[in-house]
């Protein structure tokens, strides 16, 4: 089970390794990496709206690393207030903030600097400043009050973590009653060996941290959620490094994935 880290793992060094990539994804979209990038990628495999995406600013949307497509799991209204709480370069952050416009807030959290200084950047060069802001911070340590948001955006960074009971207990924390989560991440349909899931390196490549789709469901209802549903499945991977090389025999995918807060917002 990777919902928490195996016992022998090193959560600093993994941690490192984790933002030394994004790091790097943020100097050098471009470069060799295991995983898909870009505005193409995104409307090829993961079906964003062309003319949607072609409003993002490319110092954002050229850093696009997600997995899946979570602002197509259900409505994005005026006035709501969204968070992306591991945002990265700021895509989706962007995409919700055209559609909660200037009554509402899109507030990205990200560890990496990086990927923090092009995500505001590209939000003033879009003209969305007023209604978007970016905090440097952990998804494991939200920086946002309780019940405060009306809705999570979270597109291939669960996985990462090492304590994932930890990320979802936010995410539940800072939703409102009737608040709800639009999930995209990487799942495997079996397990994996307690060798792979130590490994740093395959973890911070998004395959040893990603859960076993089942778990994805049982972890979000032991944290509280209702009416979790997965909605939708992407083959985020064909015909990358991590495909070809490391996770072939595993079946892995990712999936977009609806949880919501009991309560009315
Ligand atoms: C695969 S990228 C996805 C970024 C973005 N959601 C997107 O769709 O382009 C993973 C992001 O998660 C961030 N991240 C990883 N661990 C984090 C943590 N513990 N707290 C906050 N951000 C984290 C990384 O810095 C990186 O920007």
């Amino acid at each position: 089970m990777a919902t928490s880290c195996p016992l022998n793992f090193d959560v600093g060094y993994l941690r490192d390794q984790v933002r030394a990539t994004y790091e790097q994804v943020a100097r050098d979209p471009v470069g060799p990496y295991h995983f898909h990038r870009g505005p193409e990628y995104a409307c090829d495999f993961l079906g964003y709206d062309r003319d949607e995406l072609a409003c993002v600013p490319t110092l954002s949307s050229e850093r696009f690393a997600g997995v899946g497509n979570p602002l197509a799991i259900g409505p994005v209204t005026p006035g709501m207030t969204v968070l992306d709480h591991a945002c990265g370069a700021g895509t989706d952050l962007l995409i919700a903030a055209g559609r909660v416009g200037p009554s509402g807030r899109a507030i990205g959290v990200d560890m990496t600097p990086a990927m923090v200084e092009c995500a505001l950047a590209a939000a003033k060069q879009a003209d969305l400043e007023d209604i978007v802001e970016v905090h440097q911070g952990f998804y494991e340590d939200l920086p946002l009050a309780d019940a405060s948001v009306d809705l999570v955006i979270s597109n291939g960074v669960l996985n990462l973590s090492p304590d994932k009971h930890r990320v979802l207990g936010e995410v539940f924390r800072v939703l409102k009653p009737g608040g709800r989560l639009y999930l995209a991440d990487v799942v495997i349909q079996r397990e994996l060996t307690p060798e792979a899931r130590s490994n740093p390196d395959l973890w911070a490549a998004c395959v040893a941290g990603a859960l076993v789709e089942s778990e994805l469901q049982t972890l979000a209802t032991a944290t509280g959620f209702i009416d979790t549903r997965v909605v939708q499945r992407f083959n985020c991977f064909y015909d990358t490094t991590a495909e070809t090389k490391v996770a072939k025999d595993l079946f892995i995918q990712s999936v977009n994935f609806f949880a919501r807060k009991a309560g009315v917002s």
